[in-house]
């Protein structure tokens, strides 16, 4: 606590205590002393609203939110002010603050309205998923799903199926380099979305749905484009005024087309799925499922939550999968002595086994700093966000109304060179030093306390099965020499055009 804030409420304890004591006059002083401890948001500095706005439309600003992060942090310190279309947000841009603000978030933490994906459902009549729902009605799926994917056994156990998942990805590298005379595979975040609906599925149903195979069936590709388009549509829909909804119906209509999809995809695989398990109770047969929507239906989740909850599972499962491990290997094959490495790490662990386990890549220190750091520099969200929604609280100096929307300025403090040197070079070993200890909150890829991800370990084991699996198997080196790709924001920070890698037999 500031001193002066000390100060002011063994002020104010004292005049409870002894009022006659206490002169009015002093009363007075004190108040001033608590006024002017914090300030308010109207003090607080930022872009007009006609200059963010400018920003956004004019300049390409949707997808450089990132790096409007840096420059606004550059312009007017740690914390300031924007109106993001009709939203007023607090933009903060520090570790510390974000700790502040994370440690008042409360027991049932808000993320932001992400009022779009609500009015969506509300419109369609559709159940929350975890990544939606709010107060009681999230807790009560939170702690179901946490039963069966934050628990490290639980979460082993799909290692046999994930690794299915791997094989079948490593086939299709193969394929996909033998079309090319230089065994390049072009846009590899492509490969790995496919990989990571393939992979969720597989989680979530116990069955393959085809995206690895040669011919990739229509409705996958149709799916991860809804995906995109939605992601889009987000930022787009969430920065126009709703007046302007009626104008430009065009993003509104397409963000709605996009979940339709999403929701009809879920279904049909939930349903399918529900319907060979009724014959086999019909035949008498046991029924036993390793997998997540067998157990949602035994905790006997509606229906219709099922259907939302697995939507919004299988949507989380796909971008953030492809990125990681686009980023990974981008970075790996432009630092070829740590790419070797880490070859040296995994072959040391592996010695003559073939496919590594949850336990041989627990013995991969290089591995997880591998992951970290590209996390570090390229986080899949690089601005969460938090709601305070019952009472004002304390940041820094500003006391922050509740119910105002503050975003956290992930990607600017994770290339902050106060608290990661060479904040923009790819230096894994950073990690791995026990002296060199960062701050805990300056990189946070999976974000914070009770909301934080729900499929971290799920996501970390099959990142590192699968980075595991490549690097045995091939050698990855950029298409061109000194060619860079840099991020971009479409809600979450993907690769702004295709990587290309050579992919190399081992
Ligand atoms: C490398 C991959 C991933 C990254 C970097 C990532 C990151 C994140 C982040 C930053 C959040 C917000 C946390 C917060 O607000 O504090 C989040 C939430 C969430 N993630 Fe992930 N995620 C990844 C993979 C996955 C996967 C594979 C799944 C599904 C199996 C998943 C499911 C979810 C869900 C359901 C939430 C909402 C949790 C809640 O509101 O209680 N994520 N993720």
């Amino acid at each position: 606590m500031p001193q002066t804030l000390k100060l002011a409420s063994r002020a104010s304890w004292l005049a409870r205590c002894f009022p006659e004591l206490w002169p009015d006059s002093l009363l007075k002083s004190q108040a001033r002393v608590l006024k002017k401890t914090h300030k308010t948001l109207e003090e607080m500095p930022g872009p007009s609203t006609m200059g963010f706005f400018a920003d956004l439309f004019c300049k390409k600003g949707l997808s450089r939110l990132h790096e409007l992060q840096i420059e606004g942090k550059a312009k007017y310190g740690p914390m300031w002010k924007a109106s993001f279309g009709p939203i007023l947000t607090v933009h903060v841009a520090d570790p510390n603050l974000i700790e502040q603000v994370l440690r008042q978030e409360g027991k049932h933490p808000i993320r932001s309205d992400l009022s779009s994906w609500k009015d969506y459902r509300i419109c369609r009549g559709h159940a929350y998923g975890l990544l939606t729902a709010e107060g009681e009605e999230w807790q009560q799926i939170r702690s179901i799903l946490g039963k069966h994917m934050l628990k490290p056994k639980e979460v082993e156990s799909y290692t046999g199926t994930l690794n299915e998942v791997v094989s079948d990805l490593v086939h299709r590298l193969q394929h996909q380099r033998s079309l090319h005379d230089q065994h390049v595979v072009k846009n590899v975040a492509d490969e790995f979305y496919k990989f990571g609906l393939e992979g969720i599925s597989s989680v979530l149903f116990e069955s393959r749905i085809g995206c690895l195979e040669p011919t990739v069936p229509k409705e996958t590709e149709t799916f991860i484009s809804s995906i995109n388009t939605m992601f889009v549509m987000t930022l787009l829909t969430m920065a126009m005024p709703k007046i302007l909804h009626q104008i430009f119906p065009k993003p509104w209509q397409k963000f709605c087309e996009s979940w339709d999809y999403m929701f009809a995809f879920a279904k049909g695989h939930i349903d399918k799925r529900m319907a060979e398990v009724s014959e086999k109770i019909a035949r008498g047969e046991k029924v036993e499922g390793k997998y997540l929507t067998y157990y949602l239906a035994q905790e006997k989740l509606s229906m219709k939550s099922i259907y939302g909850n697995v939507t919004e599972l299988l949507l989380a499962g796909v971008d953030t999968i492809s990125s990681t491990l686009s980023w990974s290997l981008y970075e790996l094959s432009r630092h070829p002595q740590i790419q070797s490495a880490l070859h040296k790490e995994i072959t040391s662990v592996m010695k003559d086994n073939l496919i590594p386990t949850a336990a041989d890549v627990a013995q991969m220190p290089l591995l997880k700093a591998v992951v970290k750091e590209a996390l570090r520099l390229y986080p899949v969200i690089p601005g969460n966000a938090r709601v305070i929604s019952d009472r004002d609280i304390q940041v820094g100096d500003y006391l922050i109304p509740k119910k105002t929307l503050i975003t956290l300025c992930h990607y600017a403090t994770s290339r902050d060179e106060k608290y990661f040197s060479n904040p923009n070079s790819f230096q894994p070993d950073r990690w791995l030093h026990k002296d060199g200890a960062h701050h805990p909150y300056a990189s946070i890829p999976f974000g914070f306390g009770k909301r934080s991800c729900i499929g971290r370990r799920i996501a970390e084991l099959e990142v590192y099965l699968a980075l595991a699996r490549i690097l045995m198997h091939f050698e990855v080196k950029p298409e061109q020499d000194g060619q860079t790709v840099r991020p971009m924001t479409r809600t979450l920070l993907v690769p702004e055009k295709e990587i290309n890698l050579q992919f190399l037999s081992r």
